[in-house]
């Protein structure tokens, strides 16, 4: 396993899922991708993440996004957990979990931090382009739940940025302004954005944010 990094390629693999067996690049076709690893199953913060996940379905439909779960424990144990996770977060999840016990895809994807956990999958996340560059990467410990509307927010930056020659700054939500690309002379950023930008520096300018498609 070598390191991955920004802009590489996810590995591509074969899993048993919660919804049949998942060849990953296949399975995402010309989708965005979340990848994500949850330490265990029958735990309750996974619980609620899951839970949370499965009811933010249109929101990933809406961003051409699919998502896919994993954790080393089996299938069987997928099955009954998820049957929990639709009772008790009133929900039903609607992406696979894949069954990753003999932990191909954890040792590919780095989720075993032995240093946190020798056996379980720290909280990854891996959000992957359609040309399956990596664009984003984020862990979490076990201990703390992730945040999905801020992945979504990420998500709808990420997909902004790969499309228009601007950057989202701080604290940024979809409908708020963005900066200009430092690589785009104001010429080409009067040709780019015809309802005008704001020059506070010249390093420093904003407009309005491009439609997303
Ligand atoms: C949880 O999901 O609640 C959890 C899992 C592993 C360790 C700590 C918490």
């Amino acid at each position: 396993m070598s390191t991955l990094r920004l802009g590489d390629i996810a590995p591509d693999f074969t899993a048993e899922s919660s919804e049949g067996t998942i060849s990953f690049h296949e399975y995402l076709g010309d989708s965005w991708g979340v990848l994500f690893s949850h330490p265990a199953d029958y735990t309750p913060v996974c619980t609620t993440e899951l839970g949370t996940v499965s009811k933010y379905k249109s929101e990933f439909l809406k961003r051409n996004t699919k998502v896919i779960a994993l954790s080393v424990d089996g299938l069987e144990s997928h099955k009954g957990w998820i049957q929990d996770i639709n009772e008790t977060q009133n929900t039903t999840v609607n992406f696979p979990i894949i069954a990753d016990e003999d932990r191909n895809v954890s040792e590919l994807y780095d989720m075993i931090h032995p240093n946190a956990d020798s056996k379980l999958t720290v909280r990854s996340v891996f959000v992957i382009a359609p040309d399956k560059t990596i664009k984003l990467i984020i862990t979490y410990p076990a201990s703390t739940g992730r945040n999905f509307d801020e992945l979504l927010r990420v998500i709808d930056s990420l997909q902004l940025t790969a499309y228009h020659k601007v950057a989202t700054p701080a604290n940024w939500e979809h409908g708020q302004e963005v900066v200009i690309s430092p690589s785009v002379s104001n010429e080409e950023a009067a040709e780019l954005f015809p309802k005008g930008f704001k020059e506070v520096k010249p390093y420093l300018r904003l407009t309005e944010q491009p439609n997303l498609n």
